[in-house]
C-alpha cells in the first residue's frame, strides 16, 4: 500500500509555539525597562540594568519572537504554495534548534555586559558565527523546497520571504565583520563613519528586511486565506516586490542625519524614504482591499481583525518614517521619544499584529483543529492589544514632541531656556501611560497563551497530505 506524502509540520508547529514564548519574555524584559524609566530605582543589579536589559528587549522581540514567527510561517507557507514537503527536514530541525541556542546564548551574554556595541547587532562573534550557519542552512531549507516544488508559479509570499532570507545573510555577513581579540571580544572591521554608515545600511535594511519584507511575505499568504478571497491585485503585488526591495537599501541614512556622513548621502537617504512611502502603501492597499466585498468578516472574525489592523498601522508607520526622514523634521525628532513611539507603531501594531494573527490561524491547524480554543478570548486578546498600543504611541508622540521643543527654545539672549533634566521630569506622566500601554499589550499576550494551551491540549499534533497541484493552497 503506498502511504499518502505528508507536509512537515513538526517544525512549524514547534517555531509557533516559540513565537508565543519568546513574545512574552521579550515583552516582558520591555515592560519591566519602561517601568525603569518611571522608577530609576529599579535598577537594582548590574546584569539587570536599563543599559543591558534593553538590548536583550530589542533582540527578544525582533529575532526571538520575530524570527520564529518568520521562520516557522515560511516553512508552512512555502510547502503548502509549492505543494511538496520541506527539503531536507532534518536541516529544518537544526535551523530550530541552532535559533534557539542563539536566542539563549543572547539571553545570557547581554546582561552580562558581553556586546559589540552595534545597535540590533549586539551579540559577539561566536553567536554571529552560529547565527551565519543557521541562516545558510534555513536559506537552504526554504530555496530547496521552492526548487522541488509540484507548482510552476512561484506564489508572490514566497518572494518577499526569500528576499528576506538573502537580505538578512547580506546584511548580517557584512555587517558583523570584526577581527576577534578573545572569545568574548572583538573590534569591527570598519571605523569612523564608514562604520556608522554600514551600521545604519543594516539597520534600517534589519527594518526593510527583517521587520518588514519577511512579515510582507506572512501577509500575502493569511490575509486572502483567512478572508477566503484571492489577493485584491497579483500585478500590484509584483510592482510592490520590486519597488520595495530596489528602494529600502538606499533610505539608511536617514538615521545619520546631522553626523559627520557626507551631506549628499544624507539627501540621498532622505529622498529614498521619501520614495519609499509609494511601494509601502501600495502594498497596504492590496492587503486592506483584498477584504473588498467581505468587509462584514470583520465584524465576526478577530483573526481577520489583527491581520487587517496591522495593515493599518503599517500605513501609518510607513507615512510617519518618511516624514521623519525630511531633515527638518528630524532636527526634531531625533533622539526624542517620538523616535520610540514610531517605532512601536511599527513593532507592536504592524508587527506584533499580524504575528498574532498568524499564531492563530496556524497553531489550530497544527494540532487537527479548525479553531483556537475560544474565539471570544482571541477578541479580547484583539482590543487589549489595541488599546495598548494607542497608549504607547499616542503618549511617546505627545513626549517626543514635547522633548524636542523644549530642547530647543532659547531666551532672547540665546541661552536655553530648560536645562534636559526638565524635560525629563515633564517626561514621566508620559511614560507611565506608556507603561500602562506596555502592561495591556503584555497581558493580551498571556491570554493568548492560555488560548493556545488549551487548544493544544484538546488537540492531536498531525501533519496534513500533501495536496494535489489542482488544489487550493
Ligand atoms: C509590551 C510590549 C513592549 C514594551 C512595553 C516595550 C518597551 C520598550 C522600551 C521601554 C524601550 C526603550 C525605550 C527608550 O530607550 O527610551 C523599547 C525599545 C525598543 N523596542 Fe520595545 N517594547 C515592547 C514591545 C516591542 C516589540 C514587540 C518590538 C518589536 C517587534 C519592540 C521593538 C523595540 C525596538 C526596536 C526598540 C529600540 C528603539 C530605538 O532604539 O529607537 N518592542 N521598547
Ligand atoms: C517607509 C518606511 C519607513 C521609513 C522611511 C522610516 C524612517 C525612519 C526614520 C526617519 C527614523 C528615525 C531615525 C532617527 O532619527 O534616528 C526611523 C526609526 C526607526 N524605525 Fe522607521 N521608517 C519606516 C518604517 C518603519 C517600520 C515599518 C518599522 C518597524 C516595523 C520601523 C522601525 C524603526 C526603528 C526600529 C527605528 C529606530 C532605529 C534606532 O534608532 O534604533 N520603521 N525610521
Amino acid at each position: 500500500m503506498q502511504t499518502q506524502a505528508t507536509y512537515d509540520y513538526k517544525v512549524v508547529r514547534q517555531f509557533t509555539v516559540m513565537t508565543i514564548v519568546w513574545g512574552i519574555v521579550g515583552m516582558l524584559v520591555g515592560v519591566i525597562i519602561a517601568a525603569q524609566l518611571v522608577w530609576p530605582e529599579l535598577n537594582v543589579l548590574e546584569w539587570l540594568h536599563f543599559g543591558r536589559l534593553r538590548p536583550l528587549h530589542t533582540n527578544a522581540v525582533i529575532f526571538a519572537f520575530g524570527g520564529c514567527a518568520l521562520i516557522g510561517s515560511s516553512y508552512f507557507v512555502v510547502q503548502r504554495t509549492s505543494h511538496t514537503s520541506l527539503f531536507a527536514p532534518w536541516l529544518a530541525s537544526f535551523t530550530f534548534w541552532g535559533w534557539q541556542a542563539v536566542i539563549v546564548l543572547a539571553a545570557i551574554t547581554l546582561p552580562l555586559g558581553i556586546t559589540s556595541g552595534k545597535e540590533y547587532a549586539e551579540l559577539e562573534w561566536p553567536i554571529d558565527i552560529l547565527i551565519a550557519v543557521v541562516w545558510v542552512a534555513y536559506a537552504v531549507v526554504f530555496f530547496g523546497t521552492i526548487v522541488k516544488r509540484k507548482t510552476q508559479h512561484i506564489y508572490v509570499a514566497n518572494w518577499f520571504y526569500g528576499a528576506f532570507i538573502l537580505a538578512v545573510a547580506l546584511l548580517h555577513i557584512v555587517n558583523s565583520a570584526a577581527l576577534p581579540v578573545s572569545l568574548l571580544k572583538s573590534y569591527s572591521a570598519y571605523a569612523g563613519v564608514q562604520d556608522a554608515m554600514i551600521q545604519w545600511w543594516y539597520g534600517h535594511n534589519a527594518v526593510g528586511f527583517f521587520l518588514t519584507a519577511g512579515f510582507l511575505g506572512m501577509m500575502y499568504y493569511f490575509v486572502p486565506k483567512q478572508a477566503q478571497r484571492p489577493v485584491y491585485s497579483y500585478r500590484l503585488s509584483v510592482v510592490h516586490f520590486w519597488a520595495l526591495i530596489f528602494t529600502y537599501m538606499w533610505a539608511g541614512p536617514h538615521h545619520l542625519h546631522y553626523t559627520a556622513l557626507p551631506d549628499w548621502t544624507q539627501s540621498l537617504g532622505m529622498v529614498f524614504s521619501l520614495i519609499l512611502l509609494a511601494p509601502s502603501w501600495g502594498g497596504m492597499i492590496n492587503g486592506i482591499m483584498t477584504l473588498s466585498g467581505a468587509w462584514d468578516k470583520l465584524r465576526t472574525d478577530p483573526i481577520l481583525k489583527f491581520l487587517i489592523t496591522s495593515l493599518s498601522f503599517y500605513g501609518m508607520s510607513t507615512f510617519e518614517g518618511p516624514m521623519m526622514s525630511i531633515k527638518t523634521v528630524n532636527a526634531l525628532s531625533h533622539y526624542t521619544d517620538w523616535t520610540i513611539g514610531h517605532v512601536h507603531s511599527g513593532a507592536l501594531g504592524w508587527v506584533g499584529m499580524i504575528t498574532i494573527g498568524t499564531v492563530y490561524y496556524l497553531l489550530p491547524r497544527m494540532y487537527g483543529k479548525t479553531e483556537m480554543y475560544s474565539v471570544r478570548l482571541i477578541n479580547w486578546h484583539f482590543w487589549v492589544a489595541t488599546v495598548g498600543i494607542v497608549l504607547y504611541i499616542a503618549s511617546l508622540w505627545i513626549a517626543g514632541v514635547m522633548q524636542g521643543m523644549m530642547w530647543r527654545a532659547a531666551n532672547p539672549d540665546g541661552t536655553l531656556t530648560y536645562a534636559f533634566v526638565d524635560s525629563v521630569k515633564e517626561s514621566y506622566p508620559f511614560w507611565i501611560v506608556r507603561l500602562i500601554g506596555g502592561l495591556l499589550y503584555l497581558s493580551g499576550m498571556f491570554i493568548m497563551a492560555y488560548n493556545a494551551v488549551r487548544t493544544i491540549m484538546a488537540g492531536k499534533a498531525e501533519d496534513a497530505p500533501v495536496l494535489a497541484p489542482a488544489a487550493a493552497h
